[in-house]
C-alpha cells in the first residue's frame, strides 16, 4: 500500500452572484482549504483538522464534507482501500465562501487521484455535491462545480447534471469581506420563499443571461450591472447585520457592485483589478463593522483555476 501523501489546495468560491441562485459559481484564487491524504488498508479516517473554525468540524468521516466526498469517490471507483486524511481549513465554515464545498471538492479531487483518476470532472462534482446535500441541508453544486472546474460555472440542469465552464475576465477583481458572524447555509435556506413571482422570474432570467454574456465577452460593466437579485438576498438580509451599509460603502469606494456572497454572511465586491482599488474597498467595508465592534476579515482576490495538487 502506497504511503505517499497527496496534497490538494481547494479554493473558496462565490455562488449565486446575484441572479444565479444555485446555478452560478466562481472560483477564487485564494483563500484555500488544504486537504491531504494517503491510502490506508483500514477504513477512511480523519486524523487532523486545523485552521479557523476547525474546532466545530466533526472527525467522523460520515459527518464531514471531506469524508463523505472521499467515500463517494472510493465507492464509484470500487476501491479496496481507505484514505487517511488531514484537513487544514483556510476558509471558515458558515462564511458564504464555499467552505464546505471546498472541503468536499478537495476531498473528491484527492480521492480521485489516489484511485488513478478514474472519474470525470462531472463525476467528482457529483460526489462532492452529495456531501453538500448531507452537510448543508440541500443539494447544490454551485460551489463544488467551480471548485473542481475553476473559472465561472453555470449549472444548466441538476437532473441530468449538466454544467458549463466559462473563462471569466482576468481583471475581475474581488474583495471578500467576512464579518465575525456565523450563518449556516442550512439556516439561510430556511428563510427563502417557496415560490417566486413571474415578475421576479423575468427579472432574474434577464440579468442571468446578460451576466453570462458579460463573462463570455469579458465585459466587466455588463457583469456588474447584471448582479441583481430580487428574491434571495432580500430574504436573507435580516441574517447579516450591516449588509446594506457595507455594500453601499464598497460601491462608494470603487466597487462596481457589492452583494451577499453565497448564503452569507460574506460581502462580495467586484471591481476592475487594474484600478488597484481592492485595498481601499476592503478597508472601507472593514470600517463599517469596526464601528460596531465586529471583527471583519478581508481578502483581495481574482478568479482562480479550481482544485490543484500542490
Ligand atoms: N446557492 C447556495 C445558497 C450556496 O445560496 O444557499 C450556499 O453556499
Amino acid at each position: 500500500m502506497s504511503e505517499e501523501w497527496v496534497r490538494i489546495a481547494a479554493p473558496a468560491t462565490t455562488s449565486n452572484i446575484g441572479p444565479g441562485f444555485d446555478t452560478f459559481g466562481l472560483a477564487m484564487s485564494e483563500p484555500c482549504d488544504i486537504i491531504e491524504g494517503r491510502k490506508t488498508d483500514s477504513d477512511t479516517r480523519i486524523v487532523e483538522i486545523t485552521g479557523p473554525g476547525s474546532e466545530n468540524i466533526p472527525f467522523n468521516p460520515k459527518a464531514n464534507s471531506v469524508g463523505i466526498a472521499v467515500e463517494q469517490v472510493l465507492k464509484r471507483c470500487n476501491a479496496d482501500f481507505g484514505i487517511e486524511l488531514k484537513i487544514k481549513k483556510g476558509i471558515r465554515p458558515c462564511s458564504g465562501m464555499g467552505s464546505s464545498g471546498a472541503s468536499a471538492a478537495g476531498g473528491a479531487f484527492l480521492a480521485n487521484i489516489l484511485c488513478g483518476e478514474k472519474l470525470s470532472s462531472n463525476e467528482m462534482i457529483l460526489c462532492a455535491a452529495h456531501a453538500e446535500d448531507v452537510i448543508s441541508g440541500g443539494l447544490h453544486a454551485d460551489n463544488v462545480s467551480p471548485c473542481i472546474l475553476g473559472g465561472f460555472t453555470v449549472i444548466r440542469s441538476y437532473e441530468p447534471f449538466d454544467v458549463i465552464r466559462i473563462e471569466p475576465p482576468n481583471n475581475l477583481g474581488m474583495v471578500v469581506a467576512l464579518p465575525d458572524i456565523m450563518v449556516a447555509t442550512s439556516d439561510a435556506r430556511k428563510v427563502l420563499p417557496a415560490e417566486v413571482s413571474v415578475k421576479n422570474l423575468v427579472f432574474h432570467v434577464g440579468n442571468a443571461s446578460t451576466l453570462v454574456y458579460g463573462m463570455m465577452t469579458g465585459d466587466l460593466n455588463v457583469i456588474c450591472r447584471s448582479v441583481k437579485d430580487a428574491v434571495f438576498e432580500p430574504a436573507r438580509v435580516k441574517l447579516v447585520p450591516l449588509l446594506k451599509e457595507a455594500e453601499k460603502e464598497a460601491v462608494s469606494n470603487g466597487a462596481l457592485v457589492s452583494f451577499l456572497g453565497g448564503s452569507g454572511p460574506c460581502i462580495m465586491s467586484f471591481y476592475d483589478f487594474n484600478t488597484g482599488l481592492g485595498d481601499t474597498i476592503a478597508e472601507k467595508v472593514k470600517a463599517v463593522y469596526a464601528e460596531k465592534n465586529i471583527k471583519c476579515d478581508t481578502w483581495i482576490t481574482r478568479p482562480g483555476i479550481g482544485c490543484k495538487r500542490i
